[in-house]
């Protein structure tokens, strides 16, 4: 099993870049803001009424609730040969959670890649996205336009604008990143793991990029 955590800013492009990849090769794609999203919409409960008013503001969910959730996910992974980690982790108390988490299983992160994107790149990516409402897929205004207008390609339903990516939001997620992520970038280049990918073109270049040089 090879396990390889996607890292970037929000709008970077992990959410695309695994999306595609699955596609293409059999990899099981983990993503810790799809996981809280789907667990915040199943249950009313105060930890979940918490982990949903941190996620429309852009602040990070209890290292504890987030830990769990993809840590549980992550051995229904097996037996895919590739497991790509989408917005885990966010922190280096996360990060060394995981490398303790998946000793345990008798595996390590085999690489980290680094999306490189310029912040303007990313507040226009962040302020275009709209997602199905029902299905999650993602699509954006300008450059991954739906077939009709307002409407998932892949099952008919309303597309949507995240709560979070609204213009105040994405500023305050961007300052998050920079205070509590960024540093993973130091921790995994500290330790050998680091592959710095130019996530600044199209899409198609992008995973092309990440395909070649850490799966195929
Ligand atoms: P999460 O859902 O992980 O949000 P994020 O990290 O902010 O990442 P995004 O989904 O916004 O960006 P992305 O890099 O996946 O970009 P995408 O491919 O979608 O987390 C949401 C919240 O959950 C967090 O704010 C936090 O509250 C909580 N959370 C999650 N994980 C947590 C953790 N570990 N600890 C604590 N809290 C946690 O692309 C964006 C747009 O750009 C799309 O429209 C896309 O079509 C477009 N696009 C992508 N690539 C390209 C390209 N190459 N060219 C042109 N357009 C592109």
């Amino acid at each position: 099993m090879k396990l390889i955590v996607l890292l970037g800013a929000p709008g970077s492009g992990k959410g695309t870049v695994a999306a595609r990849l699955v596609k293409r090769f059999k990899v099981c794609h983990v993503s810790s803001g799809d996981l809280l999203r789907a667990a915040v919409k199943q249950a009313d409960t105060p930890a979940s009424r918490t982990a949903m008013a941190a996620m429309r503001e852009g602040a990070l969910v209890a290292d504890e609730v987030v830990g769990a959730l993809v840590i549980e996910r992550l051995e229904r992974c097996a037996p895919a040969a590739v497991i790509l980690l989408d917005g885990y982790p966010r922190n280096e108390h996360q990060a060394a959670n995981l490398a303790v988490e998946v000793a345990r299983a008798g595996a390590k992160v085999a690489a980290a890649v680094w999306l490189e994107v310029p912040e303007a790149i990313l507040i226009r990516r962040l302020a275009g996205r709209r997602i199905c409402g029902k299905c999650a897929a993602g699509y954006h205004i300008e450059n991954m336009k739906p077939k009709v207008d307002g409407i998932c390609d892949s099952c008919g339903s309303a597309l949507i604008q995240r709560e979070d990516d609204l213009p105040g939001r994405i500023a305050n997620r961007l300052v998050v990143y920079k205070q509590q992520t960024a540093a993973l970038i130091d921790w995994y280049e500290s330790r050998g793991l680091l592959v710095r990918i130019d996530g600044s073109d199209d899409a198609d270049a992008v995973v092309e990029r990440v395909a070649q040089t850490v799966i195929a």
